[in-house]
């Protein structure tokens, strides 16, 4: 693919700016952009590599009500933390933008305006749900409930995370106020929506998903499956008060939905870099430009976004390219959990890079090697050590420190002059054994860096340094030295030829590492194209003393790592989550509570619901009469342990279909977000149908 075009335009999914950058960020996208990136630019094509902090939205004000702080200071506090971790580790944006700059809101507001006088919209007064306690409209994540999908308990009003499914507030089943916890009311207000079925039915659309036939299998997989169901229509604006305001008559008080103004984020951060470099290029000339390839490196839970709702609304804007490829990796777990940044379950970049200094490329070699490109993967700090010790100090690091001791040793630190002996008999077989593995993993490696198959890139690169041991083992120059010194003069020569391979080839997954192989080798203008070269350090070159590339990651240093995740863990597992939904909620009367009936029911039979992971169907006695019931508690309960029990049952709760089927009221269950939940029942025997009081 990178043959093809001349010009790349990069982007990165725009981080919320509500926590600090995570291993599981940076394994998702940040990382594998950046290697992508860095490649292109080594290969000679003209790239611009776009993020910037997404500072508008529900996780933004619900981070600022948790920290007692308004958004204003959330982003503030966030966009400069994310920026200087990103810098620091080496993410080599061209430009990192806010959707809080005055470009951005100018942009999107524009986007917005040129679409709704193209009567692209379908306005609608819809019944939306709201929060009477705290007065105001749920949007997003602003609600959570279960997944009509999947039966995920914790989906959010926009999406599902777990199944990737964009939703409606209205889609929850058991929908609840992140905010108060309080079941909402349905209210009635005016949105703009996005006809997404109409534009489904477009030949501009069906012309643009055949390129998902090139795309990664886990992107296509969701897209077409979305697109089977048929998509509905989707409000882009919000009843919010943080965000662009829509700049048309009649929407005072509303904003941008923050998935329309995120993605023109990249659009304004384009504009901005090339006004802050003296516009000596345009954010057109890139972006309404068919000569430029547009890449979007996201997670798993942005592709609905960015393969279908942003390139919808870039083509009913028109001008605009569309996405030639959409990255997108599953998720990275850490040590057998979910990484979590409400439960500080995670590696943050910032602390990181305290703990190791400059061992960036340490921890970009490890997760590249561990990319979750085609499944969720999982980063261990035993792992971390293992690949470090017995990959990068054993082999690349030790295949080079071996060169250059050797050449200090016995040409006074200057690369010998090659090929004055040719070896002979096995040792001949041993030098075209290593020439040919070299060139083959060059090849191969490149081919994966044009798929963007980063993972068995960086496996490829390694076999260089593999290739180069396996040479340097077989002929062992320093056993002929005093019998043969020209035979070791050629060696070495060829071993030094790998060692400039290696730099070069270094450049896209380790950075750090290639620069200062090519400053201990001499060569400071390495160049993608000497890959296939067979000389690149010419004899007679002055050599750099001699320097390991990597030190061994100690014991202690894992130790101190690990002690750190089972204090957390221990913490957690001590105390509730400091989530919003953990916060009592607000006082209710007498009257209140009374309107429950609460009733002792019995578990008679108990069944899986089908393609719904999370949900079981029961039938529940109550004494009087007979119940089905579904609830979400697949994931704890095995059908047949229920089967007798006898549970709380909210016995006069309106019934629900879910799934088609009718659900005739709902289980009480204690529950904490570290998955443990229990059913709540009476402490002994009594009769079904007894009331609960
Ligand atoms: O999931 C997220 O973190 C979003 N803030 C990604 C936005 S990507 C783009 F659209 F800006
Ligand atoms: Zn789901």
């Amino acid at each position: 693919m990178a043959q093809e075009k001349k010009k790349y335009l990069v982007t990165a999914a725009l981080p919320y700016a509500n926590g600090p950058v995570h291993i599981g960020h940076l394994a998702g996208c940040y990382l594998p952009a950046d290697v992508y990136v860095r490649y292109l630019k080594a290969i000679g094509k003209e790239v611009i590599f776009i993020c910037g902090s997404d500072e508008h939205g529900v996780p933004i004000t619900i981070k600022a009500k948790k920290e007692g702080i308004t958004p204003q200071q959330v982003v503030d506090k966030y966009n400069g933390i994310m920026k200087n971790a990103f810098e620091q580790f080496g993410i080599d944006f061209s430009y990192y933008g806010r959707t809080s700059s005055a470009v951005h809101h100018e942009t999107a507001q524009a986007f917005f305006k040129n679409l709704y006088d193209k009567g692209v919209f379908e306005e609608e007064v819809t019944k939306q749900y709201f929060d009477v306690e705290a007065n105001q409209f749920l949007a997003d994540r602003y609600i959570t409930g279960t997944c009509p999908r999947c039966g995920n308990t914790g989906a959010y009003g926009d999406q599902c995370e777990k199944c990737g499914t964009a939703l409606s507030p209205t889609d929850l089943i058991n929908p609840k106020s992140a905010l108060s916890g309080a079941v909402p009311v349905l209210k009635e207000t005016k949105n703009w929506f996005l006809p997404m079925g109409k534009i489904q039915a477009s030949e501009e659309f069906s012309s643009y998903i055949k390129r998902f036939d090139g795309w990664k299998s886990n992107i296509k997989g969701q897209c077409n499956s979305w697109l089977t169901e048929g998509l509905q229509s989707r409000a882009m604006t919000r009843d919010l008060d943080w965000g662009v305001p829509v700049p048309v008559e009649g929407a005072e008080g509303k904003v941008l939905y923050v998935w329309f103004d995120a993605p023109i984020g990249y659009i304004s951060a384009t504009k901005e870099y090339f006004q802050q470099n003296g516009n000596t290029d345009s954010m057109e000339n890139w972006w309404m430009n068919e000569e430029t390839s547009l890449v979007h490196f996201i997670g798993k839970d942005n592709i609905v976004f960015h393969a279908i709702i942003f390139p919808m609304m870039l083509m009913t804007h028109g001008n605009f390219i569309l996405p030639e490829n959409v990255p997108a990796n599953e998720f990275l777990n850490l040590e057998g959990d979910k990484i979590s940044t409400s439960r500080n379950w995670a590696v943050w970049l910032h602390e990181y890079l305290v703990d190791f200094p400059k061992r960036e490329d340490e921890l970009r070699y490890v997760l590249t090697s561990i990319a979750p490109e085609t499944k969720d993967s999982e980063f261990t700090w035993k792992d971390y050590q293992t690949r470090v010790n017995s990959e990068l100090v054993s082999i690349f690091g030790n295949f080079v420190n071996r060169v250059l001791v050797l050449c200090e040793k016995y040409f006074e630190g200057k690369a010998p002059f090659g090929a004055a002996n040719l070896p002979e008999g096995n040792l001949t077989e041993a030098r075209n054994l290593c020439f040919n593995q070299v060139a083959q993993s060059i090849n191969d490696m490149e081919a994966c860096l044009e798929q963007i198959k980063l993972r068995d890139g960086q496996s490829l690169f390694m076999n260089i340094a593999r290739a180069g041991n396996k040479y340097l083992a077989d002929t062992e120059p320093w056993k002929l030295y005093k019998t043969n010194p020209d035979l070791v003069q050629t060696i070495l020569f060829d071993a030094l030829q790998i060692c400039a391979k290696l730099a070069i080839a270094a450049q896209p997954f380790l950075p750090h590492t290639a620069l200062k192989l090519s400053q201990l080798l001499g060569a400071n203008n390495l160049d993608w194209q000497q890959l296939k070269k067979d000389i690149i350090i010419e004899g007679g070159t002055q050599l750099g003393k001699p320097e390991i590339l990597y030190k061994p990651v100690d014991d202690e240093d894992i130790q101190k790592q690990l002690l750190r995740l089972s204090e957390i863990k221990k913490e957690n597992t001590s105390q509730p989550a400091k989530s919003e939904l953990q916060e009592v909620k607000a006082n209710i009367t007498y009257e209140d509570f009374d309107k429950l009936d609460l009733r002792v029911g019995k578990v008679i039979e108990a069944e899986k619901v089908p393609k719904a992971d999370k949900l079981l169907k029961l039938i529940v006695d109550l004494g009087f009469e007979k119940r089905t019931i579904l609830s979400g508690i697949a994931e704890y309960y095995q059908p047949e342990e229920l089967v007798g029990k006898l549970v709380t049952v909210v016995a006069n709760l309106a019934p629900r279909k879910i799934r088609g089927i009718e659900s005739q009221g709902m289980l009480l269950m204690a529950g904490n977000d570290f998955g443990k939940l229990f059913s709540v029942g009476p402490e002994k025997d009594i009769e079904p149908g007894s009331i609960v009081k």
